[in-house]
């Protein structure tokens, strides 16, 4: 894993409205972050948090959900993804960046085997024969550890059990080396040792291939154990930035903290606090800190007035919170 690549995705500012029975409401607003080539991106937040409309925001399909984009670039790999019409997205999606969604057996047609899918998407994007589509699908069901690859590219999804859906989804994103891999809780489907299995495949495949990842998952023990750096999302919004090792060991924002407090920790036998109340929906957020309500050191007239802008927090670390250099908050050691 490395940080040192080139830009890839410069995500700046999105903002994505859907509109409901009140007009619209801003379900992720001023969301920024960036993905260097072969770096992992983690996307954390409680549900709800606006993770998975950032990552349909970033691939132009909030469109297709009645959604707009009021404000905000995502530029991949020098274009802004943002101007571009749905034929020239489609040209991107799937090619230069793979997609891995949550529910791989709804992503997949029970109709198709699940060769001739992968087959039919690398040959929709470079246009080569069946035989070398179907050549380089077996290729990469072995890659992703698909024991008898052959002979299970005839097969149809329900005959492969979840954990094996999820690496053929993974495969199928892989197909046309794309640069880019957004994987939207690829493993939460799962149980807890297919999840282990999938998330060595991902690190295994990231470290040969280069591909960089944006990591989507609720579950911050998971980021700690994938990602390079952080940004931890609350109420639409990219509340903290980090490198992975400075947001555990130095978290600047309450939120992440208390979000770390819930996670279990080998042998330290202490009691698991959970943060009490619940992400607010879009169009309910609170005027000022969206945490105040929920955040213990909240202050009146600082935290509840005015809209808090993203703070420097240290060296490249962000934090969306007023009262950051005052507060000494608790992190943990990342093994
Ligand atoms: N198409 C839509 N129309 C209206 N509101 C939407 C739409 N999609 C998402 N939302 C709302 O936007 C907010 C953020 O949703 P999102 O799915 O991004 O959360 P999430 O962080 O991915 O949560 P989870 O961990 O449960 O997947 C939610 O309140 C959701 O109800
Ligand atoms: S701005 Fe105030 S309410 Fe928001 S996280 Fe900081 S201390 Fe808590
Ligand atoms: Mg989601």
């Amino acid at each position: 894993m490395t940080v040192d690549g080139a830009l890839l995705l410069d995500v700046d500012g999105l903002t994505v409205e859907f509109n409901g029975p009140n007009g619209w409401v801003r379900a992720v607003e001023d969301v920024s972050f960036q993905v260097h080539a072969g770096e992992i991106v983690g996307l954390v937040g409680e549900s709800g948090s606006g993770k998975t409309v950032t990552s349909l925001g970033v691939l132009g399909l909030t469109r297709a959900q009645g959604g707009r984009m009021p404000h905000g670039r995502v530029v991949f790999e020098g274009t802004d993804l943002v101007t571009l019409d749905d034929k020239a997205l489609n040209r991107i999606r799937g090619r230069r960046i793979g997609m891995v969604f949550q529910q791989p057996i709804r992503s997949l047609n029970p109709a198709f085997t699940i060769g001739e899918q992968i087959a039919e998407t690398i040959r929709h994007h470079e246009g080569i024969s069946r035989s070398d589509a179907w050549a380089r699908t077996v290729t990469l069901l072995d890659k992703v550890h698909i024991p008898e690859p052959a002979k299970r590219a005839r097969q149809f999804p329900h005959e492969f059990s979840g954990g094996m859906c999820q690496r053929a989804m993974i495969a199928m994103a892989l197909s046309c080396s794309p640069s880019l891999l957004i994987a939207d809780e690829p493993t939460t489907a799962l149980d807890v040792t297919v999840q282990a299995v999938v998330l060595d495949l991902m690190r295994e495949i990231q470290a040969e291939t280069g591909v960089a990842i944006l990591f989507i998952s609720h579950d911050l023990g998971v980021i700690a154990d994938m990602a390079d750096t952080v940004a931890v999302m609350y109420a639409g919004q990219v509340v903290e930035r980090a490198s992975v090792e400075e947001l555990f060991i130095s978290p600047r924002h309450p939120y992440t903290a208390g979000l770390m407090a819930a996670v279990p920790r080998v042998g330290q036998g202490r009691q698991l606090v959970a943060i009490e109340g619940n992400v607010p929906d879009p169009g309910n957020y609170p005027t000022g800190c969206r945490f105040h309500n929920r955040c213990e050191h909240a202050v009146a007239m600082r935290c509840d007035t005015d809209l808090i802008p993203l703070l420097p927090a240290g060296e490249a670390h962000d934090s969306r919170c007023v009262r950051t250099s005052e507060l000494m908050l608790e992190g943990v050691v990342v093994a």
